[in-house]
């Protein structure tokens, strides 16, 4: 498995960023995430779980495998899960290859992920293959805002600098369209603005796509 090198200084910036504001965003998105995350059982993989906001969600799950390649989230990372109990193994691998058996797994989730993967048509390709048939895919992901909205022209601005200091998250990427199109049997998404200081992420989608 290759292991993804990130900026050391912005790879650390971002790993203190959402440390910091973590409990705050989970709060926003609890009412979603806790009726998203509610059954969760089996072999759950999370994609990109950064410093572990979903760990609170993780507890009922038998195995939890975190794909996540930045080394610097890593030690907050392993704190956060010893403190909840949850026996997390983390693979330092992008989630466009993870080396998972085909149909291994019963949940993929992911939050606030396929913005800043590097493929996110192979992340998804790679989260149906690994996915047991009937496995379930739940997600939480920010989106470009409708075309014409104020939204829309202002992610267009920022999203250059935002893409550099993020370490490639897209401001504008129509992520529904993705997960439509990789051929998962079924697939509800649920679109909606969050109201949040952070303007740039709070158009937003919700849902499940099953195998
Ligand atoms: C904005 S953070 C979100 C973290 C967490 N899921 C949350 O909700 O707070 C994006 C995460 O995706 C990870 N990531 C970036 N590229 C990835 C890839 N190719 N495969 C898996 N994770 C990736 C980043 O290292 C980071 O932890």
């Amino acid at each position: 498995m290759s292991v993804q090198q990130n900026n050391p200084l912005r790879g650390r910036l971002n790993a203190w960023f959402l440390a910091a504001v973590d409990s705050y965003v989970n709060r926003l998105l609890h009412a979603k995430k806790s009726a998203l995350f509610a059954d969760l059982s089996g072999t759950v993989v999370e994609i990109g779980p950064g410093v572990g906001a979903n760990l609170t969600y993780l507890a009922g799950a038998h195995r939890v495998i975190g794909i996540e390649p930045n080394a610097q989230m890593r030690p907050i990372l392993e704190r956060r899960a010893a403190r909840r109990g949850v026996n997390l193994e983390i693979l330092p691998v992008g989630a466009e290859a993870t080396g998972l058996p085909e149909a291994s797994v019963d949940f993929v989730v992911c939050t606030l992920v396929l913005c800043t993967v590097g493929e996110p048509r192979r992340v998804l390709e790679e989260t149906r293959r690994i996915l047991k048939p009937g496995g379930k895919f739940l997600f939480v992901e920010h989106v470009e805002a409708p075309h014409g909205s104020m939204l829309r022209r202002l992610q267009r601005l920022l999203r250059r600098p935002w893409r550099y200091v993020f370490e490639g998250c897209c401001l504008d990427q129509d992520t529904a369209s993705l997960i439509r199109a990789v051929g998962f049997s079924n697939c509800e998404i649920d679109q909606y603005r969050l109201k949040s200081p952070f303007v740039p992420v709070n158009e937003q989608i919700a849902g499940v796509a099953i195998v």
